[in-house]
């Protein structure tokens, strides 16, 4: 057996798996495990900022930020968590910038602001510029960071190491095993804590802004081990990822003035939120977006819209909404600007699109781009086992993973990288504490012997049906039936289908047989992760007979408050499922209707 101890191993690289690795290894003895090369962890496709309110450009306060968060999670979220988050994310991005991040800059050397989509000035109800950003590269320069700093602190990573199983013992988390990619050799981590920052699970969508290895594989494990998971039916879908591809526009290109257009060249946003127009939340925006293409006003008739960010055409808009910059002065953008602020964008429209930015506007669609619902943890990482709060003795977990819930229904642009340096650092301190006051519980007899079956299981049929094939089967279904839109009979229709995928997945065939590098085996392996992860998405949001924030189902299209304001917690037991509830926490505002 490959054995390896620690006092702790994190799964996952990305902002709060490293967050957590710089803070729990200052006390304790860490490892980070993750399936791909840290650098390239998905934390670096965020792009247009971390919000905080350091107000560097404007009047801001946290608590304006902490309501919006609210606001926008359309009160699923629970206050308490939130004004953790808002508060820290103060300190916290002054402490990214000490340890080097790039911030871009203002022209008296402060971390440069953005508006961005739901943040808003809560006197004015405009939009407030609160998204301390590094170009259209933030989540990148902070993944960058965050390395460089684990690197120097010695933090040792794993990498590429495919996280497998949970190892319990006593009661309480005793290790992982995880698959070696390079080899196929299983590997035991022996540790007294694991911290899970592994990210979404967005692949189960076919139109997604999700990289390839967001397959939602710790989740699936917990809940196959019999932990829930919560608030499942809160998916978001962000208005602007590139058209047929879902590869994303940041929400910054609307930050900086860019304006959404449908195929009669009206600015329809204006028609949903007419005081935060183009900056409305992600929710509305998504949904204006689906409702101007069922109703015909698609370009040519298709289904995506136009994100125009033509000088010419954001110029006209900012006159005529009179926006100013902070010495008073007419706000304009000029193509140099454009180059300046949103390279990236600007290249991977000339790159997958053929369609130049300054010059032309740009094909949308919405996106499959993250969950809301997770793991549940309390504020400082803990995974919780039920709706009553109880601890998973030495479980963690942080970021998009998770759930904590400082998103509630739907998620703020920015709050995902906010969420995770917060929550990635507070869980890190709280499992080195909790590492210091146990002993290294025993390990279970034979702890790879679960894994082994599974694999020796999915290699053993001869031939059969590809995963890709069921794969493509399983994204198709969601993005149709488990989208921006619901209703029960859309729903219950994938639920058969995922059902009869689920079916076939005995008959999977895993044509490489090799044990280098062996993709198809992950993939396949992967692909049951996310079936299992579909079936609890519609089963969720079946279940939920209301429409809030990211779940909309047209046959209950409003907000019900007094059934429904609380999370829900899904079990798997064996081949059924069961639900629980827990009340949402409530601080300093009651729930009322959303006006952007
Ligand atoms: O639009 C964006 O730049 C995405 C950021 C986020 O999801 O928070």
């Amino acid at each position: 057996m490959n054995y390896h101890k620690f006092d702790a191993v994190i799964i996952g690289a990305g902002g709060a798996g490293l967050m957590a690795a710089l803070y729990a290894s200052k006390s304790a003895n860490v490892a980070v495990v993750s399936k791909l090369y840290p650098t390239r962890s998905h934390t670096g496709a965020a792009q247009g900022g971390i919000g905080a309110a350091l107000g560097n450009l404007e009047e801001d306060h946290w608590e304006w930020h902490a309501f919006d968060t609210v606001k926008g999670g359309d009160y699923l979220v629970d206050q308490d968590a939130a004004d953790i988050m808002c508060k820290d994310a103060v300190d916290i991005v002054l402490e990214l910038e000490h340890m080097g991040l790039p911030f871009d800059r203002t022209a008296d050397g402060k971390i440069s602001q953005r508006p961005f989509g739901g943040h808003t000035n809560n006197v004015t109800k405009q939009p407030v510029r609160r998204a301390a950003h590094a170009a259209d590269r933030t989540g990148h320069m902070i993944l960058q960071t965050l390395y460089q700093q684990c690197i120097k602190q010695d933090v040792q990573f794993f990498d590429e190491y495919q996280f497998m199983d949970l190892l319990i013992s006593e009661g309480r988390v005793a290790g992982i095993v995880a698959y070696h990619i390079d080899s196929g050799e299983l590997h035991v981590f022996h540790a007294k804590a694991v911290f899970f920052a592994t990210g979404g699970w967005g692949r189960l969508w076919n139109i997604t802004s999700n990289a390839h290895s967001l397959t939602g594989d710790a989740p699936a494990v917990l809940l196959r081990k019999g932990y829930p998971l919560e608030d499942m039916e809160f998916f978001q879908f962000h208005p602007t990822g590139i058209y047929k591809m879902g590869i994303l526009i940041t929400e910054g290109v609307r930050g900086e003035g860019g304006v959404l257009i449908n195929g009669k060249g009206e600015r329809f946003m204006l028609k949903y939120a007419p005081t935060i127009k183009d900056l409305a939340s992600r929710d509305v925006i998504s949904r204006a977006i689906y409702l101007e293409i069922a109703e015909g006003r698609g370009v040519n008739g298709q289904d995506y819209v136009y994100l125009d960010v033509r000088p010419e055409v954001v110029n006209k808009y900012l006159a005529e909404d009179g926006k100013t910059n902070p010495d008073g002065s007419p706000r304009r953008i000029t193509a140099a600007d454009i180059e300046k602020k949103l390279p990236d964008i600007a290249d991977f429209c000339r790159t997958y699109l053929d369609v130049d930015p300054i010059k032309q506007p740009m094909p949308i669609q919405p996106t499959a781009h993250y969950a809301m619902g997770g793991i549940p943890t309390d504020v400082d990482g803990r995974i919780l086992v039920d709706a009553s709060n109880t601890p998973l003795p030495g479980g963690f977990a942080a970021g998009e993973v998770a759930c904590v819930s400082v998103h509630g229904a739907n998620r703020l642009g920015t709050n995902s990288l906010v969420d995770l340096v917060v929550f990635g650092k507070r869980g890190g301190i709280a499992m080195a504490e909790y590492c210091n006051q146990v002993e290294l519980p025993p390990l279970p007899e034979n702890p790879t012997a679960g894994v082994q079956a599974e694999l020796a299981q999915l290699m053993a049929n001869t031939q059969g049906v590809p995963a890709a094939k069921l794969r493509k089967a399983m994204q198709e279904v969601m993005m149709m039936n488990v989208g921006v839109f619901r209703t029960d009979q859309l729903l219950s229709e994938a639920l058969e289908k995922v059902r009869e995928l689920r079916k076939q997945f005995a008959h999977v065939y895993v044509s490489d047989r090799g044990k280098r590098f062996n993709t198809d085996l992950l993939e396949t392996w992967e692909l049951h992760n996310m079936l299992d992860l579909a079936e609890v998405t519609v089963l969720a949001a079946l279940n939920r007979t209301e429409s809030r924030g990211g779940h909309a189902r047209d046959d209950y299209p409003q907000r019900d408050d007094v059934n429904w304001l609380k999370h829900s917690f899904i079990w798997q037991d064996g081949d059924n499922y069961r639900f629980g509830y827990k009340p949402v926490t409530i601080g300093r505002y009651q729930p009322q209707a959303r006006v952007y």
